[in-house]
């Protein structure tokens, strides 16, 4: 299998190289470890610097009518090799570009303050992010001017694809947090990335307390991030539920995994704040 795509895309072709060696319906491969057979040897090369799906042994699936996302992984189900080429990121549009790197910076932040997290996972976190805090500015900024098309700009895209790749392996080991057991409702209906981005900063801030000074110093930074890139961290009007995205996250191991324990109370308070319409929940 050749995958090449955004983090959709590779899960969906990582997806396909499971069916190619198992001959079961992939919703009976949800959770850990399930397939019989190990999927078909499979090459990634990722088109957007975000999901590191290309190192990751999980792939993502979304089925509506589900309170939450379809996740299977399991041991030798990441692809073989990952292609890391920045020429690919040449001509990229902004919103897959910010979309993105903002999904991968919260990668290494939700390592920061998982539970999972360990010296090994921390080193990755701490370097991917302050990777990704210094080069997006430059990334967004080359996509406006056109110098990422004529590929003046390689150096940059290339390090934010290898800190995007970078993150995966702390999350990856870490396991995530809030913010993804926040953003795992498919009944919101916008992009992964720019619902983390929007999440961000407001768990950034719940758990601050329970950062390393390192981490507290990341953190700090995410409000000069957006304002150099022009990112309004808030839900446009209607465009994401409180409720909905609280009960995706009731009894989801992503909220569990959060170093700070959070109530529903603190969590709608959190998403009023970022601008999700409140419900019933
Ligand atoms: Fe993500």
């Amino acid at each position: 299998m050749l995958a090449i795509g955004g983090g959709s895309g590779l899960s969906a072709a990582k997806a396909v190289a499971l069916l190619m060696t198992n001959d079961v319906g992939i919703e009976s491969l949800e959770g850990d470890g399930r397939a019989e057979h190990p999927p078909a040897p499979t090459i990634a090369v990722p088109t957007t610097a975000g999901s590191g799906s290309e190192v990751s042994n999980a792939l993502v699936l979304h089925e509506s009518g589900k309170v939450r996302e379809v996740v299977i992984r399991g041991r030798g189900y990441e692809p073989v090799a990952a292609i890391l080429d920045a020429t690919v990121l040449r001509g990229l549009p902004r919103e897959p570009l910010v979309f993105a790197a903002l999904d991968a910076l919260t990668h290494a932040l939700e390592s920061l303050w998982s539970r999972g997290r360990s010296m090994f996972t921390d080193a990755c976190a701490l370097h991917a992010a302050a990777q990704i805090l210094e080069a997006l500015p430059k990334a967004v900024a080359g996509q406006v001017d056109g110098r990422n098309a004529r590929g003046e700009n390689d150096e940059v895209l290339q390090r934010l694809l290898e800190a995007a790749s970078l993150a995966n392996i702390a999350c990856g080991n870490s396991g995530l947090a809030l913010v993804h057991a926040l953003s795992s409702s498919p009944a919101v209906d916008a992009p992964h990335g720019l619902q983390n981005g929007i999440l961000l900063p407001y768990v950034a801030g719940f758990n601050r307390e329970a950062l390393s000074a390192e981490g507290r110093e990341l953190v700090d930074r995410i409000g000069e991030l957006y304002g150099a890139i022009g990112f309004e961290a808030r839900f446009d009007s209607g465009q994401a539920e409180a409720g909905a995205m609280i009960d995706a996250s009731r009894g989801h191991v992503f909220r569990s995994n959060n170093a700070r324990e959070s109530s529903d109370e603190e969590l709608r308070e959190l998403l009023r704040l970022a601008g999700a319409i409140a419900s019933a929940g």
